[in-house]
């Protein structure tokens, strides 16, 4: 019998917001029940985008109280990794590509008492990161090249989704299995059949500003849906192979 899958985590990423008023439209998602914030950090180096800095986030921390994920798509994340932690993120995800001592890095933001969690690029294989799910609270499959909101979900990365969750099984671990990019109604489905439990959504959310709430709970329902529909397909496959 597989065990029932997680309630989906909506995570929104602030990267479509209006900057001018940042701490508006993060009270705006708070009151929607999102699960967390997540700060895309760009650094013009690792994508060719450049969004904000450790104090831009600090800035907003007081004004709400729902937790902050640091997505850091810079190269050599380890020379700022505790402003991000003092800025109030309570979770910070580094780059396998960004990193030379991936090992060193994850265990450096542990050691800051943050959360850590490692991200993959589309093309980067998962063997990449298999021997640091020790450290690990979260795993992150990007969906889209990382650098822009708005980019089409790559579908062709739900394998690689279903590979990660069964990774994540075999350790044993509770890694939360996060995917980015291009997420939203006509896509949340797949990734969550594939095993995904947390959603970041950029777009898809930002577009439907005058009714947030309810479209953070239709995303949190389609995933729900897909997800106990995965767990049943494979409850059925299980009897079948029993019965066999
Ligand atoms: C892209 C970022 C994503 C992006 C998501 O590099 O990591 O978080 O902002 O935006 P949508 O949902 O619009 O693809």
């Amino acid at each position: 019998m597989q065990p029932s899958a997680p309630r989906p985590r909506i995570v929104p990423s602030v990267l479509p917001a209006d900057f001018s008023r940042l701490g508006d439209e993060c009270r705006a998602l708070e009151q929607a029940g999102v699960d967390r914030i997540q700060w895309d950090v760009m650094d013009g180096l690792f994508v060719p985008n450049i969004t904000m800095g450790p104090d831009v986030i600090a800035s907003v921390r007081p004004l709400v109280s729902v937790e902050f994920e640091a997505h850091l798509m810079v190269e050599e994340p380890d020379r700022l990794l505790s402003r991000w932690v003092d800025a109030g993120c309570g979770l910070v995800i580094v780059h396998a590509e960004a990193c030379r001592h991936l090992h060193r890095t994850l265990a450096a933001v542990r050691g800051l008492g943050a959360r850590a969690g490692v991200a993959v690029n589309p093309a980067t294989p998962l063997c990449a990161v298999e021997h640091v799910l020790d450290l690990v609270d979260l795993l992150l499959v990007m969906t889209v090249n990382p650098g822009f909101g708005g980019q089409e979900y790559l579908a062709s990365m739900e394998p690689k989704i279903a590979e990660a969750r069964d990774l994540i099984a075999r350790s044993g671990r509770q890694i939360e299995l996060e995917v980015d990019g291009g997420i939203g109604r006509g896509t949340i489905a797949g990734a969550a059949r594939a095993g995904a439990t947390t959603f970041c959504a950029g777009s898809a959310l930002f577009r439907e500003r005058a009714r947030l709430a309810e479209e953070v709970a239709e995303l949190r329902r389609l995933a729900a849906e897909a997800a106990a529909e995965a767990v049943r397909v494979m409850d059925g496959t299980c009897r079948e192979e029993d019965a066999a």
